[in-house]
């Protein structure tokens, strides 16, 4: 594995192995790395010729500056890990490198950003778009992998491949990976408190509940009051949002039947002062 940190090794890497008509599956990602990580790694290492992981905590995508101060950083075992896994370049690059002047880009990503993340974190998938959209611009993949646990920010992604019209790239969607007692890994778990620790795995078990709850009759308006009250009952959780929305445009929906793509419900815990986001398909 070759560790490149500047944009120019890796545009001529990526170039030569397209040369030599190997395809290329990328893998973006903040760092911090954990099993949900690797998962995608080892689906693109078993997809493509080359696999290139970026490891790049991009400040822009940073609506809240604590958050960015505080995100964890371990580039030395991230390294190690993707080694263990086969990758053949790890992009390790500098802020200045990606940004040498301020990206001031504005994406029109229309609806899918307005609500859930794009109405908490203002900016947030505005970042996410100009990160990713530099990223498949330098490495040029055929396929880029992201997990589900992010559920919206893969709904936004597609909607940037629209507008920028990256052809014949495919956007592959990931399982989320699960603690034993259901939390969803996350690069922040490392943040929690033991005390919240405990609590998390209570989100899993309400969303899971809420499956009952559609069984049992309940509109999709009644199971997010009652799974925010069940979250709130627990000491030391607090729910931001529930929403219950369409699985590709992201909208709110009143009935199930109107969530054409399938429903998916969408939520945002504080965990103490830790931001955990976790999501159920019904
Ligand atoms: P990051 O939070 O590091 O996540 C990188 C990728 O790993 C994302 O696609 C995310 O959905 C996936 N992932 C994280 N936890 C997971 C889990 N428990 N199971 C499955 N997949 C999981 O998401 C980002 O970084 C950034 O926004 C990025 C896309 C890299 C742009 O900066």
């Amino acid at each position: 594995m070759e560790i490149i940190n500047t944009v120019a090794r890796l545009s001529s890497v990526v170039e030569a192995a397209r040369q030599e008509g190997k395809s290329i599956g990328l893998v973006p990602t903040m760092g911090a790395l954990h099993a949900g990580h690797r998962s995608l790694v080892e689906r693109a290492r078993r997809e493509n010729d080359i696999v290139v992981v970026s490891v790049f905590v991009n400040p822009t995508q940073f609506n809240n500056p604590d958050d960015l101060r505080t995100y964890p950083r371990t580039e030395e075992a991230d390294a190690a890990m993707l080694r263990e896994c086969g990758v053949d370049f790890a992009f390790m690059p500098a802020v200045e490198e990606i940004y040498p002047e301020p990206d001031t880009r504005v994406f029109d990503l229309g609806p899918v950003a307005e609500v859930m993340e794009g109405a908490m974190r203002p900016g947030h998938f505005n970042g996410v778009a100009q990160i990713v959209s530099k990223l498949f611009a330098i490495a040029k993949p055929d396929k880029a992998y992201f997990g589900e646990k992010d559920f919206q920010q893969i709904a936004v992604i597609r909607r940037m491949v629209e507008i920028e019209g990256f052809k014949g790239l495919e956007i592959v969607d990931c399982p989320i990976v699960r603690e034993p007692d259901g939390l969803a890994l996350s690069s922040r778990n490392v943040r929690l408190t033991p005390e919240g620790r405990a609590v998390a795995p209570h989100i899993r078990r309400v969303l899971l509940k809420s499956l009952d709850m559609k069984a049992a009759g309940l509109t999709p308006a009644q199971v997010r009051d009652a799974v925010v009250a069940e979250i709130n009952a627990v000491d030391g959780l607090e729910a931001e949002y529930y929403e219950i929305v369409d699985a590709l445009t992201m909208q709110p929906v009143a009935t199930w039947d109107e969530a054409r793509n399938g429903a998916v419900g969408c939520v945002t815990v504080y965990d103490g002062d830790v931001r955990l986001i976790d999501n159920i398909r019904y």
